[in-house]
């Protein structure tokens, strides 16, 4: 298998999850795509689906799936998407396509998170993956500053990209995360920051990863 067949098994595989009848929450990037995809099949078996970006909104409603608005559920039974790393804990690191603050909030409101990712994303030590960091534009270079100081690594702008609700990111590199829910906590209580790619102090429920050699689940 290569690494879109892998993406492609878990998307099938977090289809056993999906709970009849139910509201569930739709992550973003091609591992989510692939789920949208696999979703679309059942999709006379749902209530509808909340979307954690626009592009994946999109996806959804090009397959005939309702996509409501959160603030007009009442929750969400599971929300499933993919990751940039993970750690066998169940830490993950999310955003490499920038929509990490509404992924953090559909998680939120969910029961169970259900990440789905092909086996290169399982990493011993989170970090290698730059952090993404959600940020009011205004506040950039007070926040940069305040990142080098409070939990290191070199922050760099993401040049020419603007997330879904206006700001800006900042990723973080040469980032050794030794204990992510703390290096979580203290990125939040930065002013300025909207939030941070650091999936810990909620981590997901369970972890499907497509191997070569079929889907290993961690939980
Ligand atoms: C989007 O902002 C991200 O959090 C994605 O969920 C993550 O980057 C995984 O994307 P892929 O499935 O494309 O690897």
């Amino acid at each position: 298998m290569n690494q879109d067949e892998m993406k492609q098994a878990v998307a099938k595989a977090a289809i056993d999850y999906v709970i009849p009848g139910t509201i569930i929450g739709v992550g973003t990037g091609s591992t989510a795509n692939y789920f949208i995809d696999e979703l679309a099949k059942i999709k006379g078996k749902i209530e509808g689906t909340v979307a954690s970006s626009v592009a994946s909104a999109e996806r959804l409603k090009a397959h005939g799936i309702h996509v409501f608005d959160l603030n007009a559920v009442d929750g969400i039974s599971i929300y499933v998407d993919g990751a940039d790393e993970a750690n066998k804990h169940l830490h993950l690191i999310k955003g490499g396509g920038g929509a990490l603050t509404r992924e953090k909030i559909v998680a939120a409101a969910s029961d169970k998170f259900i990440c789905i990712a092909d086996e290169s994303k399982l990493v011993n030590r989170l970090g290698r993956f730059p952090l993404p960091v959600e940020v009011i534009p205004m506040a950039r270079s007070l926040v940069a500053r305040e990142i080098i100081k409070q939990v290191g690594g070199e922050p760099v702008l993401r040049e020419g990209f603007t997330t879904d609700n206006g700001n800006i990111i900042i990723d973080i590199h040469n980032l050794d995360i030794m204990e992510p829910v703390k290096t979580e906590q203290l990125l939040n209580g930065i002013t300025g920051v909207v939030t941070n790619g650091l999936f810990a102090i909620k981590p997901a429920t369970v972890l499907l990863l497509g191997c070569q050699d079929g889907i290993k689940t961690i939980d």
